[in-house]
């Protein structure tokens, strides 16, 4: 078991990436906070996790409120006695052209990923620092190193959630806290409810191009990969999972791309 022992905590744990990665974790050896905004979801994977042998504390939490975060903080410490493992994950997709869209919603994806993450680290980030062991691992995307049309307060998010992932590498490490290494995964097009939802990607675009589902997908997403293919969420646990062992102490500061060949930079 590569996690043995140690505790992290998995923002937008409740389904999709989060749940993959919670599950994941929880195989490897590791207990548990997994967190989202929604209460029932957390619940449900805390109960998966518990099967698989591991504890959890289901976390109901809104990333982008810095008081709740902290609290999550607290309770995550007052369980566990320490976390050894933040997954900032936690992410909303908001479509629509840069010049029709309303602010407020913009915003809002910047306040819960750039935001929520900022809040995560700020809370768990010292007591890594403090013991001189953790793990970061922030959720960005292959849309922080490109970009296409609809997308711009997420594509906007997720560079910048490179750029804080770099910084803090470089801050840790100046602080001579060279046990803790921060991270980016960047996944591409993946199967889960922000893509394939309701409400998700490809519904979205459905509907703003007057295209069909199907056509969304063949004609535009399919091509983004070289494999033509979604990503599964597990395969995005497994980067997870690596770069929170031991094996990956040598790797800092990186955003790694999970995403079929769809980008290469
Ligand atoms: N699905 C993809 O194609 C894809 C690709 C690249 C990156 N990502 C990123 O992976 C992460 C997980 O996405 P997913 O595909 O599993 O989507 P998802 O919609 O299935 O999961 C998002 C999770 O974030 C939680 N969340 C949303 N707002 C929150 C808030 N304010 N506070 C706390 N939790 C909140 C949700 O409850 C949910 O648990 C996101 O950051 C997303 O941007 C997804």
């Amino acid at each position: 078991m590569k996690l043995r022992g140690m505790v992290a905590v998995v923002t937008g744990g409740g389904r999709g990436i989060g749940r993959a990665i919670c599950l994941a974790y929880a195989e490897e050896g590791a207990d548990l906070v997994v967190a989202s905004d929604v209460a029932a979801e957390n619940a449900a994977v805390a109960a998966e996790v518990g099967s698989l042998g591991r504890e959890a504390l289901p976390y109901a939490v809104d990333v982008s409120v810095e008081s709740q975060v902290n609290e999550m903080a607290e309770a995550a410490l007052s369980r566990f006695g320490k976390v050894d493992i933040l997954v900032s994950n936690a992410g909303i997709n908001r479509r629509g052209l840069l010049i029709h869209s309303d602010s407020d919603d913009w915003k809002k994806t910047v306040e819960v990923m750039v935001y929520g993450t900022y809040h995560c680290c700020k809370a768990f980030v010292p007591g890594m620092v403090e013991r001189d062991n953790g793990r970061v691992i922030v959720m960005s995307s292959i849309m922080g190193k490109q970009a296409n049309p609809a997308n711009s307060s997420y594509a906007a998010s997720k560079h910048a959630l490179i750029g804080i992932t770099r910084t803090l590498a470089a801050e840790v490490a100046m602080m001579g806290a060279r046990g803790v290494t921060v991270n980016a995964i960047c996944p591409g097009i993946a199967n889960t409810e922000m893509v394939t939802g309701s409400e998700g990607t490809i519904a979205r675009l459905s509907e703003m191009l007057g295209m069909s589902r199907e056509e969304v997908w063949e004609q535009l997403l399919k091509k983004m990969s070289l494999q033509e293919r979604l990503i599964e969420p597990e395969e995005i646990a497994a980067m997870a999972v690596y770069l929170a062992s031991r094996e990956a102490r040598g790797i800092t500061g990186q955003a790694i791309n999970v995403c079929g060949g769809a980008n290469m930079c």
